[in-house]
């Protein structure tokens, strides 16, 4: 038993640890919901700061000190700002009657993964096929804008000959800099944020100035903004490979960067209070869609800054689409999980780059690659790695062939095989080059299996799989003299089975909403080859000198903008659609099935479902004429808040309106998928659909998973013109109960359209 002594102590401690605690600044984001003002001129804006520093001023002390403490003050479209404030004022104001929310300015990472070990030159080969492009006339005039790491404004992809006039509705402007970063008519706006990241990387770091520029020192904004719309630019390749023509979603749009991801500190890229900065300048310049390729666990909507900003950006008319993340293939990881957000999940292409192992035995195996070829059309000697290992290096980290651990003696003008993991798989191929060797065997470990991936490796290399490495060692264990040519890689396309589900793309159930399914759609994003950084070679390693215009990524960030891009040819084709009609649009024409018209697989050719892929892969020629469309509108959204138990206060205060909640049931809700958590007895929904095509009447079809009954009331729906809408009911009964999640289906179509969604049942209960 403790003594009242020692609690007295201990409490003692406690309070004055927490005091001083208590007495650290941290930057928060203080939410105030939507403005009154319905002003655009700089006097409402500066009005609005007024009143937030006034607004402060009453918890800290002072004017003086409310000014200090204000990072940003967001005065267009989001109200509210961002204050370095103690944690015992951030309590205190999310207490006044006024605040919605009070957010810590927390950091979210960009979806890619191992950006650093990729790399190439031309676009991939799932753009929407010439018809849309022509059609929506290459997305000529839509503004789309991404929040990320910047852009390399020199790229290629950015140029802006035979392009006309900046639209005279675009509000943006380009930050300049130290560098000489200009904008031109293709890429119309460029800004930077970071003072959201100052709070946390320190002010001495920012206010050199060195980090003052929209520039792109990473890569992977460049490469997400020239994906959804970057130039054609022919003759794009990497030592040869891939030669083809680069281009974006919407080739034509005009584009705007928003900087917002910077240096990592502790994992964390891009912080809340500037991207809710960047959008509130975004809506504010005009742009038409807006791609965003990161993210960080989800949270509670009125938690999360970014599915805020997000609302608010929708609420004037622009697409928002997010990644999905990265952390795949665990189940309810996906995140940016807002139902008026498109989410988007990542698949394959159906291209390869493709080489061929041959032992001397005769043993072939395929291998990926992105290199140049061995000098000589002969057998080299092969060596492991652990046999070519220094004296002193531990042979677990020389199977890695880990840095200073491979002896040049003994690898020289020789194949050395490596082991993946632990250090990347670019930069083992750099320490076979500086041990001198020819070429390099890199196989999988066991977790990696079956996954290949495209490297922008230093020597001729072939990345094979696990099994197939477990078969070059027992040749070379086998004989005491062991030879092997790689042979020059190849550009491979129209590979089947394609798409399959990467393994890495997060996966539902929506752990926020599980009513809502997410992610959405599935689209382009493992080794995809769009704009690069001139700033950092394609490893990131000091060692690497090369710079490259064009590189391969890979991560849901890369699937991301390949949807916005279709959306701006939408947008371009149909300018009068809402958010929710382009969402419904793609979703509902998505497919389900490969190129070899079987069901879409996972990573380990399990066949795939809607928590993989939502909808399904998107069909860009499809989506441009849906036929029906399931819309929301704000009032929906807003409904729907109500319904996760937002109170009266918190939706007016958030919708800026006077709203009443409807008492809506979230299974009513208008998304254009069906998803029930856990089904007891039976249900009946509804959803409305309007005509966005010819007149027609479209009848239902069901596809019905084992346990359930489904019957849809009424069986058909007659539009005789555009715009008109109709109801119907659908009834999910349970036959057999059972534990585990069921897929199903519902298609409406009037034989030329169909109108798909997945319907997902949870549990079921008897
Ligand atoms: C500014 O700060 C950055 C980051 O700390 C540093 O790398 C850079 O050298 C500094 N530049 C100047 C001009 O001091
Ligand atoms: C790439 O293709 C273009 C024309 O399509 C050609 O002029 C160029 O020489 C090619 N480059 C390589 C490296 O094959
Ligand atoms: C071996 O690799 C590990 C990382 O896996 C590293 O921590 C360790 O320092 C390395 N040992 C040597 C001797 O290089
Ligand atoms: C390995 O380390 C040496 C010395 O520190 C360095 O010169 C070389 O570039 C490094 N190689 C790689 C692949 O990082
Ligand atoms: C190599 O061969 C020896 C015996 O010949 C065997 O014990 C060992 O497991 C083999 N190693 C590999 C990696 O195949
Ligand atoms: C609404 O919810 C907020 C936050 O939970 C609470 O502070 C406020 O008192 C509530 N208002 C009403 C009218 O219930
Ligand atoms: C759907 O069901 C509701 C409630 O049962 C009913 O009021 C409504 O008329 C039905 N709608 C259609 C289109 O059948």
């Amino acid at each position: 038993m403790w003594s009242s002594k020692k609690l007295l102590f201990l409490f003692f401690l406690f309070t004055t640890l927490f005091q001083s605690s208590s007495a650290v600044k941290k930057s928060y984001i203080v939410y105030l919901g939507s403005h009154e003002h319905g002003g655009v001129t700089e006097a409402d804006f500066d009005r609005v700061t007024d009143t937030h520093h006034e607004f402060l001023q009453s918890y800290v002390g002072s004017h003086e000190k409310a000014k200090e403490a204000m990072i940003y003050s967001y005065t267009k479209n989001i109200n509210g700002f961002a204050a370095l404030l103690e944690e015992k004022e951030a309590a205190d104001i999310a207490e006044h009657p006024n605040v919605v929310s009070v957010l810590l300015n927390r950091g979210r990472k960009l979806h890619t993964t191992h950006s650093w070990e990729f790399m190439s030159m031309e676009h991939n080969g799932v753009a929407p096929s010439h018809s849309l492009f022509r059609k929506a006339r290459y997305g000529e005039d839509v503004i789309i804008g991404n929040l990320d790491s910047g852009v390399w404004p020199e790229s290629p992809s950015f140029g802006d000959e035979g392009i006309g006039p900046i639209p005279s509705r675009w509000k943006g402007t380009c930050q300049n800099d130290h560098t000489g970063f200009r904008c031109n008519r293709k890429l119309i706006g460029a800004r930077y944020f970071n003072k959201g990241y100052a709070t946390y990387a320190g002010s001495e770091v920012v206010q050199n100035g060195t980090l003052d520029t929209p520039r792109d020192n990473k890569g992977h904004g460049s490469h997400t903004l020239s994906t959804l719309g970057g130039n054609f630019v022919s003759g794009a390749n990497f030592v040869g490979l891939g030669n083809g023509t680069a281009k974006g979603g919407s080739p034509k749009a005009r584009v705007a960067a928003y900087k917002v991801c910077w240096p990592p500190i502790d994992g964390s890229e891009c912080f809340d209070a500037d991207i809710m900065a960047a959008f509130d300048m975004a809506i504010h310049d005009g742009v038409d869609v807006l791609s965003i390729s990161l993210g960080s666990p989800a949270v509670d909507y009125f938690d999360d800054a970014l599915s805020i900003a997000a609302f608010h950006a929708v609420k004037k008319g622009i697409t928002v689409l997010c990644s999905a993340g990265n952390s795949g293939p665990t189940f309810g990881t996906v995140s940016n999980v807002a139902p008026w957000i498109l989410t988007v999940a990542a698949s394959t292409l159906d291209r390869e780059f493709d080489t061929v192992v041959q032992l001397h035995n005769g043993q072939h195996f395929k291998g990926a690659s992105l290199s140049t070829a061995l000098p000589e059309n002969k057998l080299y000697p092969l060596i492991t790695a652990a046999e070519a290992k220094l004296a002193e290096a531990p042979v677990e980290n020389a199977t890695l062939c880990m840095n200073g651990t491979i002896d040049p003696e003994k690898a020289s003008g020789r194949i050395l095989v490596c082991l993946r993991g632990i250090n990347g798989k670019v930069e083992k191929s750099l320490v076979a080059l500086e041990a001198k060797a020819v070429g390099m065997i890199l196989f999988n470990d066991r977790s990696h299996g079956n996954e290949l991936t495209d490297d922008p490796h230093f020597l001729p290399t072939a990345h094979i799989i696990y099994e197939d490495g477990v078969a070059v060692f027992a040749y070379i264990n086998s004989t005491k003299n062991p030879l092997g040519y790689i042979h020059p890689p190849t550009t491979k396309l129209k590979i089947k089975p394609a798409p399959s589900m990467a393994v890495f793309s997060s996966r539902g159930p929506n752990t926020i909403t599980p009513e809502i399914l997410k992610p959405d759609v599935t689209a382009p994003g493992v080794n995809i080859i769009a704009a690069y950084s001139g700033a950092v070679s394609p490893t990131k390693l000091d060692s690497d000198k090369r710079r490259v215009p064009f590189m391969t990524m890979s991560g849901t960030s890369m699937s991301c903008p390949h949807v916005a891009g279709v959306v701006g040819l939408l947008k371009t084709l149909h300018p009068t659609w809402s958010p929710s009609a382009i969402k419904s649009a793609i979703m509902t024409t998505a497919r389900t099935r490969d190129n070899t018209v079987k069901p879409i697989v996972d990573d380990i050719n399990v066949k795939a479902t809607p928590f993989d892929y939502g909808s399904g892969h998107i069909r860009p020629n499809r989506a441009m004429d849906p036929g029906l469309v399931y819309e929301l509108n704000i009032n929906d959204y807003i409904n729907f808040l109500c319904f996760l138990g937002y109170n009266q206060t918190q939706i007016s205060m958030f919708s800026g309106t006077n709203h009443h909640c409807d008492g809506i049931n979230i299974l009513d809700f208008n998304y254009p998928t069906i998803t029930i958590p856990i089904l007891y007895g039976s249900v009946t929904l509804s959803r409305k659909l309007k005509n966005v095509g010819p007149p027609g009447t479209y009848t239902a079809s069901l596809r019905v998973p084992a346990g359930l009954s489904i019957s849809v009331q009424p069986k058909k729906l007659k539009f005789d013109k555009i715009g008109e809408e109709k109801s119907f009911n659908l009834t999910i009964e349970v036959t057999r109960s059972g534990g585990a999640t069921v897929f199903g289906g519902l298609t409406w179509s009037d034989g030329k359209h169909h109108v798909r969604s997945p319907i997902t049942v949870g549990g079921v209960k008897g």
